[in-house]
């Protein structure tokens, strides 16, 4: 989801107020997929590298963050919607801690979408991560190291359990994967629109689809007859 910081200064206003409009953009594609029949959706809504930016943003984010969460888990349980955070959630302050646990918690019986929210994450981290764990499970015995496979990496990581993705989409007009996940995206569709991320529709959204449905995914291999 980029783009928010752009859109604000085309309409003459704070970043903040970006953000606070990226939020309704987040509704959105939640209500689209679920209407849809979508099993999986994951959004990048803080990075590794967001730390970054100057403390008032960042300060303004994490309210964001809590304040959505708290206003949003009624719906989300009602509708079905599990929440799972993917990232590292120990960087966070105690307060977005709990709220994101809370999140998690309530939603953790809904069946019809599962919303990976990724927060403080990057791929290599995850990866590291997973590799680590990996290595004090041969290191310990449990098992030896010819059992690191595709398999037991995939489920190492925050993603465990669910399917690496059909189709990426990235707004706001950079052409760049932005350490997310990297592994996960091996035959993943790349669709990139210059449209930015408060101002992506649903009509945007099927727009992206429909692109994905006139791809031939080959997997390598040749094209079916
Ligand atoms: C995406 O919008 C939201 C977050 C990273 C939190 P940006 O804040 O990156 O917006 P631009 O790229 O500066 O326009
Ligand atoms: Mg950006």
């Amino acid at each position: 989801m980029d783009g928010n910081g752009r859109w604000a200064a085309q309409h003459g206003l704070e970043r903040f107020e970006g953000h606070i409009r990226g939020v309704e953009s987040v509704r959105r594609a939640i209500q689209a997929a679920t209407r849809h029949g979508v099993r999986y959706l994951t959004l990048y809504a803080f990075s590794t590298e967001n730390w970054g930016r100057p403390a008032a943003e960042v300060d303004a984010l994490m309210e964001l963050f809590c304040k959505s969460v708290i206003n949003e888990t009624p719906e989300l349980a009602a509708q079905g919607v599990r929440v799972r955070i993917i990232g590292d959630k120990s960087r966070f302050p105690e307060k977005v801690k709990h709220h994101l646990d809370q999140i998690e918690n309530r939603t953790a019986t809904g069946k019809r979408l599962t919303l990976q929210l990724a927060l403080n994450y990057s791929s290599r981290s995850e990866i590291v991560h997973a590799m680590q764990g990996l290595a004090r499970r041969a290191a310990a015995g449990i098992f030896s190291p010819e059992e690191i496979s595709e398999q037991t990496v995939s489920e190492a990581l925050y993603t465990a359990g669910c399917p690496d993705p059909d189709l990426l989409i990235r707004t706001s007009g950079e052409q760049r994967l932005s350490n997310f996940l990297m592994w996960q995206l091996a035959y993943t569709e790349f669709y990139f629109t210059p449209v930015p991320w408060p101002d992506f529709t649903k009509e945007e959204l099927m727009k992206a689809v429909e692109a994905y449905n006139h791809r031939d995914r080959r997997y390598g291999g040749l094209k079916e007859e």
